[in-house]
């Protein structure tokens, strides 16, 4: 039997009364989010064989199955990112499981580096589209043609039809939104002044190292996706501050009760 197969197995065993069909994964300094689940299981990436396995503080590598709202939802604490790796299969293992377990769409937020000075640390920018500057794709090599085309359409890689919904619950609960192209580098050095220059120019709004290589996987096996950026500073150049992980980690925090909010509205309209 295939990995996510055996995996979906696992935790349908585990999580049994559960049946979400979205996911939410929750990017650096955002996991708190989880704790307002009733009725949680976890399950621990570690405890999976095959699944991804997070290096970085602030990503715990947890599945949070529970309630919201009277709805199933899953939350994925934590998150691999493809400057800890330079294997993908853990990231499929974990996307593909997600949709043999019957998860139909991924809502995806990950701590990022503003290229505007008026969307400041804090903000939620909708992610558009994206331009994959990470020098990967999760999908070179061989195809398996079961899970998805050998040339998949990203034309609406992050949903348009998710997006209206997103804006219409931010317009109602009076949440500022923005709206923009994550630009994905693959790290793990922070970006240079005139790589931000450069990501500016060539029509970035967000810059940030994870977002891509998940987005990929899910749509190449039917999954909609959508999620945003939560910028935590400005990118690069724009301020006098050293970057660091720490300041990632402050920054997610600004945004998490905006997002908090947001997300909620949004498991309860799903
Ligand atoms: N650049 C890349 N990734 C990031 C940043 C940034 O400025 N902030 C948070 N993640």
């Amino acid at each position: 039997m295939n990995i996510p197969q055996q995996a979906a197995d696992y935790i349908r065993q585990k999580t049994k009364g559960f049946n979400p069909q979205l996911a939410i994964m929750l990017g650096s300094g955002l996991g708190a989010m989880a704790d307002d689940l009733t009725d949680s299981i976890e399950i621990s990436y570690a405890d999976i064989d095959g699944f991804p396995v997070p290096t970085v503080a602030g990503h715990d590598g947890k599945m949070i199955f529970g309630r919201m709202d009277g709805r199933d939802v899953l939350f994925l604490k934590g998150r691999v990112h493809a400057y800890e790796t330079h294997d993908f299969t853990p990231f499929k293992n974990l996307i593909y499981t997600l949709k043999a377990l019957g998860i139909e769409r991924l809502f995806t937020t990950s701590a990022s580096g503003s290229l505007h000075e008026d969307m400041p640390p804090g903000s939620i920018m909708l992610i558009s589209d994206h331009i994959n500057m990470m020098g990967i794709n999760p999908l070179l090599g061989p195809n398996d043609d079961d899970v998805g085309p050998r040339f998949p359409d990203m034309g609406d890689a992050w949903s348009h039809k998710t997006r209206e919904i997103v804006k219409d619950i931010a317009g109602q609960l009076d949440i500022p939104l923005h709206e923009g192209v994550y630009f994905a580098l693959r790290g793990p050095c922070f970006e240079t002044p005139a790589e931000i220059k450069m990501a500016r120019m060539l029509g970035g709004d967000a810059v940030g190292m994870s977002a891509v290589p998940e987005n990929i996987i899910a749509n190449h096996c039917g999954l909609t996706v959508a999620g945003c950026a939560v910028i935590t500073n400005f990118a690069a150049g724009m301020q006098a501050e050293t970057l660091s992980h720490d300041h990632t980690l402050a920054g997610a925090k600004l945004a998490a009760e905006n997002l908090s909010r947001l997300l909620k509205e949004f498991i309860a309209a799903d």
